[in-house]
């Protein structure tokens, strides 16, 4: 199949078109390397032994777009263009709503012009928001308690309602948990420009000395250990679900929305003590406030992925943790070769 992949530069879209070209498919990627560098998908292309075509191109742009799309004669398109700190996303709202809604609206208007209405959209289990209910199952209560999180249920609404205007769409919402790891090569990986959010690549760099140390966000949670509770998923696994999905759409119109998730849940003391064990390098933490707007537990139920795509996440946790720890080893500096810091 021709796939088009949008932010295909980032984590997640690195990792899955390399699985999109080890399975024979013939992938276009466009990014505007806003939070990426054109070294992941140089380092895909040497992995996979196989080459993809490449757009440095911005999805709010919609000139660029049918450009884009008049080249790439794609069959389907996987979307994971879009801007994902939850902080920022309170700062800078506007920015958010524009590239992640308006780059999406753009995104759909241009796939209707050139007839192309397969799209497999990376949703998030922030669109649950505070939901105590566990597992979050797909039929719970949404509920996004941020700019961030609204960005990806207004973009769920809008693909829903144009499914409802014109049945030939086929369309996969895939709510991601806690997407961690890396290529067990060490080659390609999360990069993140500035301070890490997000707790794996702020232990990965804690470990290979460019922080000093972890602030765990809260030991007062209702827990066992008192730390919050979230469900991490293998990228590896998480790339898979999203062939997984296009071959499901491939028979099926329709609008079809899948948690991607282990279904089990690691408290931030165990992701710790895992990683201690895998990188076998001390972590050095301290406690610290809550983060406003943190749940205590995240947790997916996953049957639905497993039901209708025959999916579930394969990886342990100790593979998560060795596979992150080689990428951030063999990568001080992530994708930068000079000597950054930041
Ligand atoms: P990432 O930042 O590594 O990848 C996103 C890519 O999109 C980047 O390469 C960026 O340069 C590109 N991009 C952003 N805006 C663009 C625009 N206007 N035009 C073209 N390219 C643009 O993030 P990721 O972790 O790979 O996430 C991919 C998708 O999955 C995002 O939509 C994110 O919201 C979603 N998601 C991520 C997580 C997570 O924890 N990583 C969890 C749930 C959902
Ligand atoms: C995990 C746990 C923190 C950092 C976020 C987004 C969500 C989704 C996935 C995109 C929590 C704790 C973290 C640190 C810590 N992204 N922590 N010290 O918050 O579950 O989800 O990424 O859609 O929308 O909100 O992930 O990795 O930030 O946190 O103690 O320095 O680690 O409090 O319990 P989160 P995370």
């Amino acid at each position: 199949m021709k796939v088009l992949v949008t932010g295909g530069a980032g984590y997640i879209g690195s990792h899955t078109i390399l699985q999109l070209l080890e399975a024979g498919h013939h992938v276009t990627a466009v990014d505007n390397l806003s939070n990426s560098q054109m070294e992941s998908l140089l380092r895909v292309q040497k992995l996979a032994g196989r080459s993809l075509a490449f757009h440095e191109a911005d999805i709010t742009d919609p000139a660029a777009l049918d450009r884009v799309f008049a080249a790439a004669g794609a069959e389907a398109v996987i979307h994971f263009a879009g801007l994902k700190a939850v902080g920022e996303s309170v700062s800078q709202p506007l920015r958010y709503y524009r590239n992640n809604v308006t780059g999406t609206l753009n995104l759909l208007e241009a796939m209707d012009a050139h007839d192309v209405r397969t799209l497999v959209f990376s949703s998030s289990a922030t669109v649950y928001g505070s939901n105590p209910q566990m597992p979050l199952k797909e039929d719970s209560r949404l509920g996004a308690t941020n700019p961030y999180g609204r960005t990806k249920q207004q973009i769920e609404e809008i693909l829903t309602d144009v499914q409802a205007s014109d049945g030939r769409w086929r369309l996969a919402l895939l709510r991601y948990f806690n997407p961690v790891g890396a290529h067990p090569s060490g080659q390609i990986g999360e990069d993140p420009q500035g301070p890490p959010n997000n707790l794996f690549p702020y232990v990965t760099q804690v470990a290979v000395g460019r922080r000093d140390m972890l602030n765990v966000f809260g030991g007062d949670y209702p827990t066992s250990d008192g730390t919050g509770i979230r469900d991490y998923i293998h990228v590896m696994d998480l790339a898979a679900g999203h062939l997984a999905a296009l071959d499901y759409l491939a028979a099926r119109e329709g609008v079809h929305t899948w948690n991607l998730g282990s279904g089990s849940g690691h408290s931030v003391l165990e992701i710790i003590r895992a990683f201690e064990k895998a990188a076998q390098t001390a972590i050095p933490y301290s406690l610290a406030e809550r983060r406003p707007g943190d749940a205590p537990v995240s947790l997916a139920d996953p049957t639905a992925a497993f039901r209708d795509l025959g999916w579930k996440a394969a990886e342990t946790l100790e593979n998560m943790c060795a596979d992150a720890w080689r990428w951030q080893q063999n990568n001080p500096n992530g994708y930068r070769v000079e000597a950054a810091a930041s």
